[in-house]
């Protein structure tokens, strides 16, 4: 096990170069799936899940190959329908592969996925849609397995916008006969950029980004070189770090639109913010407390930030409350940040937070990926000396998040235990 030791304090001040985002490469890796052609992804983050998604691809005959930061992908030889039980479990994007495997070879077998510990996450939606497609599914002994005869297009209506479920949907409808519309379809722009993937490759998608999805069913999808969107949910983490420890940062190859959410937020507890081409400016001094932050689906304000805007308000003038709408048990982070010397009382879905003037250096334990974040920044904010492990839980999505961290001048190492 690997933990950070941090030595906080220090205000932050510099450039980090954004990472393309975890949450659009993974399911652009399972569309891959859909040809037998080159797939090359330009700037392919090398964490954890994406290298967990390229050993499933190598399970189902797939060769790949980084060159640099661009992955390559070759589906030539790949005949394989299974994905090994051991890799579906470590994340839950693996049951994305669901919609391209059977796209491909007309049947897939997957155990239940894994992944972050935030809640029950049922994959219902994933499967319905599947049905109404014309799979038929079997469910034992922990096993998925899909099959059919030829996927047929149809209407598809989500019972809530679940951004892997359009997903999911989106990758088998695309080689369906056929018309699919997915209504109360997840507006994410993971979904919008999926869906440019998908067009450049030759399917036929519209109104990604909305509420209805219209996919025109093609028999055959070709390859296709493509650079991922900007990782919004990084870029937020650290405009959060900016928030907490002060100074001036500037953030590369970042969308400040994707982040409106939280960009109004910050502006509403002063930090200076401004954004021009694919850079973001943040100056951050006094805060003051954010009062209400709600997650909800995007436009909203996403619960994959909630864990670093709860170690934010920790340090605010006032009261906040923060109301988690996503995730059943998505506040682990909470005792350990309560270690550090925060004030937060949980009721079900929302923790008050009463502002406290500064975090104190403290060991804690990172229970899941964007928890973990959050704890970092608590322990670059506060006084004295933390440990923060186990870093395997930040290792899945952030890449050199320690190497970006020290470049703006925190005082962060990383050691095994
Ligand atoms: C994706 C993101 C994750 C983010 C989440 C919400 C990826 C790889 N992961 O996860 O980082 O936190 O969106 O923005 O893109 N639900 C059901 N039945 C289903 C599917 C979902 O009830 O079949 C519920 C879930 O329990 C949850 C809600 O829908 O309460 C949203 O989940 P969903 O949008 O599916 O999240 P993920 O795709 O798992």
């Amino acid at each position: 096990m690997e933990k950070y030791i941090i030595e906080g304090g220090r205000p932050l001040y510099g450039e980090v170069e954004i990472q393309s985002a975890k949450n659009a490469v993974l399911p652009l890796l399972a569309a891959a799936v859909l040809t037998e052609q080159k797939v090359v992804i330009h700037k392919c983050p090398r964490i954890a899940d994406v290298l967990n998604m390229v050993q499933i691809l190598c399970e189902l005959g797939f060769r790949t190959r980084f060159e640099g930061e661009e992955l390559k992908i070759d589906g030539a030889d790949a005949a394989n329908h299974e994905i090994p039980a051991a890799l579906a479990k470590e994340m839950r994007s693996s049951v994305f592969m669901l919609g391209s495997v059977i796209a491909r070879f007309k049947k897939a077998r997957i155990a239940y996925p894994g992944g972050c510990d935030i809640g029950l996450r049922p994959i219902d939606l994933h499967l319905s849609g599947l049905r109404r497609l014309g799979v038929t599914i079997d469910e034992d002994g922990g096993y998925i397995d899909c099959a059919c005869e030829k996927l047929r297009g149809a209407e598809i209506l989500l019972d809530c916008p679940s951004v892997g479920a359009t997903e999911n949907i989106m990758l088998a409808a695309v080689k369906a006969e056929g018309r699919t519309v997915i209504r109360n379809a997840a507006k994410e722009p993971e979904i919008v950029d999926l869906a440019g993937f998908l067009n450049k490759m030759g399917a036929k998608v519209r109104g990604a980004g909305g509420a209805v999805i219209t996919i025109e069913g093609v028999s055959k999808l070709h390859g296709v070189e493509y650079t991922p969107i900007s990782d919004r949910i990084e870029a937020g983490t650290f405009l959060i770090a900016s928030a907490m420890c002060g100074g001036e940062l500037e953030l590369k190859n970042a969308d400040a639109d994707n982040i409106a959410s939280l960009i109004h937020k910050l502006c509403e507890i002063s930090c200076k913010i401004y954004a021009e081409d694919d850079k973001i400016y943040i100056q951050s001094k006094r805060r003051i407390s954010p009062k209400l932050v709600e997650t909800s689906p995007y436009p909203g304000f996403p619960t994959d930030l909630q864990a670093q805007m709860t170690a934010l308000a920790c340090i605010c003038e006032g009261a906040t409350v923060i109301v988690e709408n996503l995730f059943e048990t998505r506040f682990k982070h909470v005792p350990e940040l309560i270690r550090m010397g925060a004030d937060i009382t949980v009721r079900g879905r929302s923790a008050f937070i009463r502002g406290v003037k500064t975090l104190k250096g403290a060991d804690v334990f990172a229970g899941d990926l964007r928890g973990g974040a959050a704890l970092t920044l608590a322990a670059v904010s506060a006084e004295g000396l933390s440990t923060v492990a186990d870093l395997s839980h930040i290792d899945r999505g952030y890449s050199g998040f320690e190497y970006k961290l020290r470049g703006i001048g925190a005082r962060i190492r990383r050691v095994r235990i």
